[in-house]
């Protein structure tokens, strides 16, 4: 079974990272989009990255992912360092991306066929497909889905190539919040399954606080590391409870003190 794995999370190390890009208003010269990032995050850890819009979130995510790669500083996976794009190395963006003319199986298989491994793994695809709760529509079109069952489809194309780090960005930001909430359960469920180690950027503080094991704030641009809150919060977490909402207005009067209120 799946869920019953052996644990394949690994750790990630980030160090010192910089990077530039051209400015558009004058290409002939760069600008910082991050500045000097140094974060951990343990082999099964969960950890929310939350700033500003323009901070850099999404650049980290992409040289995490191995899509573009530093100006300087160093990114590794367990001990090995991030050159470029690998299967281990899921990323799952705020727009499902599905393939509109596959079915929700054929998209879920896309990525192992791309790897020529479907063969030897298409045993995983029901499993996967049960995981998500997807089963009853493994072939239904895209156009079929709601939004939520959608992401469930982005989510076990990624899981299925077992991703030693799980990279969301913004992944349940087009959500109603009803919906929302749900995918929350849903990504934390399969993340107690799995214990892939995640790093999840959102916007939201509510979700920050009830996913994470931490939450990593960053300044504006440049992105730099604000400051690390552990969310030391027993899991299943009430979101109501009087723990919860004092962490959420710490949280939030950090936010504004830093500047970063109105950004957000
Ligand atoms: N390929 C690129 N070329 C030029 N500039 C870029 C490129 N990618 C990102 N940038 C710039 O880097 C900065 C950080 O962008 P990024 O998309 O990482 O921000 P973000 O924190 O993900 O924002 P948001 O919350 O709005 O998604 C921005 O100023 C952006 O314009
Ligand atoms: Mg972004």
């Amino acid at each position: 079974m799946v869920a019953e794995s052996a644990m394949e999370a690994s750790s990630l190390r980030i160090r010192e990272v910089r990077k530039s890009f051209p400015a558009p208003d004058d290409p002939a010269t760069r600008r910082l989009a991050l500045d000097g990032i140094s974060l951990s995050l343990a082999a099964g850890e969960l950890v929310s990255l939350v700033g500003p819009s323009g901070c850099g979130k999404s650049t980290l995510l992409r040289l995490i992912a191995g899509l573009d790669s530093p100006d300087s500083g160093e990114l590794m996976v367990g001990a090995e360092s991030i050159v470029g794009p690998n299967a281990e190395r899921g990323l799952v963006f705020q727009d499902p991306n599905l393939f509109p003319w596959l079915t929700v199986r054929r998209n879920i298989e896309a990525g192992l066929a791309a790897r020529h491994v479907l063969h030897e793994n298409r045993h995983e695809v029901d499993e996967f497909m049960r995981l998500v709760g997807l089963e009853s529509f493994a072939d239904a079109y895209p156009h079929h889905l709601s939004g939520g069952m959608a992401q469930r489809v982005a989510l076990a194309r990624a899981l299925i190539n077992h991703p030693k780090v799980l990279l969301l960005d913004e992944p349940l930001g087009a959500l109603d919040a009803f919906t929302r909430m749900r995918m929350q359960d849903e990504v934390l469920r399969l993340w107690q399954a799995r214990r892939t180690t995640m790093l999840l950027v959102t916007h939201d503080i509510d979700e920050a606080i009830y996913m994470s094991d931490r939450i990593v704030i960053m300044t504006q641009r440049p992105g730099r590391i604000e400051r690390t809150i552990p969310v030391a919060l027993r899991r299943p977490r009430d979101r109501s409870s009087a723990d919860f909402l004092q962490l959420r207005g710490e949280i939030l009067e950090l936010l504004h003190f830093a500047g970063n209120a109105v950004a957000i």
